[in-house]
């Protein structure tokens, strides 16, 4: 692997088919690094990295943590090092993030939960349940009193997490049942280095395995947005 991927062509296009193979299948699988994708995007017109929190780095380590010291509205608040159940990232931002990009940060792979993701838009192919997702409405705690009204689907796409969106009707609470009822189309396992996991964070859901066993598991995460063209 280049030291300098951005200089890199054929590393740089790799990173770009990797965006967009998730854009087209919900998440893709690709060999390389997150300081390379996030070279490649800051060479970019069309995308950017976002941060979750003001107070991230770029790239932010996710690591089990337990209720007691989890940061407030977050899915490890509620579950602690258990499983974390099926959510979308950044659903507390105005937009949430286009692409969420991880890597095992873990140097034992072995110990490092699977990571599951779901795609979203079967979920509503049926009409009623669209109408759920396009009308059900959440309160969306976004911190600072920040605190607005949204629906899991804006039309172009999901914002779904029950640690920082509370239902507030009920075609918001059949929402979360029909979530709560979901099985992964694909799971991640992190035994292999070396390889970053893409998902379109505007289509698919993801979620984690239980960590309690594996307290050594480190994700890094880069979030990226999409430039309108
Ligand atoms: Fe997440």
């Amino acid at each position: 692997m280049s030291d300098s991927p951005i200089r890199d062509a054929a590393t740089k296009s790799i990173y770009e088919r990797g965006l967009e193979e998730a854009a087209r299948a919900g998440w893709a699988v690709i060999a390389g690094t997150i300081e390379g994708m996030c070279g490649f995007v800051d060479q970019s017109e069309h995308y950017s990295t976002t941060k979750a929190r003001t107070t991230d780095n770029v790239i932010s380590e996710l690591r089990p943590t337990g209720s007691e010291s989890a940061a407030p509205r977050s899915l490890s608040k509620i579950h602690g090092s258990k499983a974390l159940p099926l959510h979308t990232d950044g659903a507390h931002l105005p937009e949430p993030p286009k692409y969420v990009v991880l890597e095992s940060g873990s140097e034992v792979t072995d110990d490092v939960s699977e990571t599951f993701v779901a795609r979203a838009n079967p979920l509503f192919t049926g009409r009623s349940e669209r109408a759920d997702w396009s009308n059900g409405i959440f309160l969306v705690d976004g911190g600072a009193q920040n605190l607005f009204y949204a629906s899991a689907y804006s039309g172009h796409y999901v914002r779904f997490d029950p640690g920082c969106m509370t239902p507030a009707d009920a075609r918001a609470r059949r929402v979360c049942r029909l979530v709560r009822g979901t099985e992964p189309d694909y799971v991640h396992r992190w035994g292999d280095p070396g390889k970053l996991l893409i998902l379109d964070n505007h289509h698919v859901l993801h979620g984690r395995a239980g960590a309690s066993d594996a307290p050594h598991r480190v994700l890094r995460r880069v979030l990226v947005s999409q430039e309108t063209r």
